[in-house]
């Protein structure tokens, strides 16, 4: 127990296999969040319509909230002891969701965000299994604030296509 590496070898009681394990889907995880929050914020931009004002407001508060989020899922793979990803050649490998060509029309723009937000929550969930097992209640909480936002966000934008 007192080799010189051991002042910095990390020891939260996590084995190294799930650590990694976990930082790996949380880093999947960012690379949905981040070109989640991309999207919503590029449509923010460009959306036009009837209904410009509604969904121009309505995408802010949706990146706003996306944008916090990254901070704390890279954060929680740092504590795990594991990089996190940070550029657009990591994120476009890691992520699920495809990117969007052109400036598609308003009702477009939600239909593709709902499949992003669904996407999104999906990642959340696979991850949930090595996370119980590890008995990694910090990395729960997330996943489980992380689901039920993109749940959520996903039920208010279907809500938009129904009459
Ligand atoms: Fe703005």
């Amino acid at each position: 127990m007192s080799t010189k590496s051991a002042k910095h070898a990390i020891d939260i009681g996590i084995n190294e296999k799930d650590r990694k394990a976990i930082a790996q889907g949380l880093s999947a995880l960012l690379a949905d969040s981040y070109s989640l929050y991309l999207m919503t914020h590029n449509f923010h931009w460009n959306v036009t319509g009837p209904h410009f004002n509604t969904l121009h407001t309505m995408f802010m508060a949706q990146y706003t909230e996306q944008w916090a989020a990254l901070d704390l899922i890279a954060e929680r793979i740092r504590a795990l002891g594991e990089h996190a990803p940070g550029t657009y050649k990591e994120f476009a490998k890691l992520t699920s969701i495809e990117e969007v060509a052109g400036t598609p029309k308003a009702m477009e723009m939600v239909r593709l965000l709902i499949k992003a937000q669904e996407s999104t929550a999906r990642t959340a969930r696979k991850l949930f299994s090595v996370v119980e097992k590890a008995k990694d209640q910090p990395t729960a909480d997330l996943l489980t604030q992380r689901q039920d936002i993109h749940e959520k966000t996903a039920w208010m934008l279907r809500s938009l296509l129904e009459d």
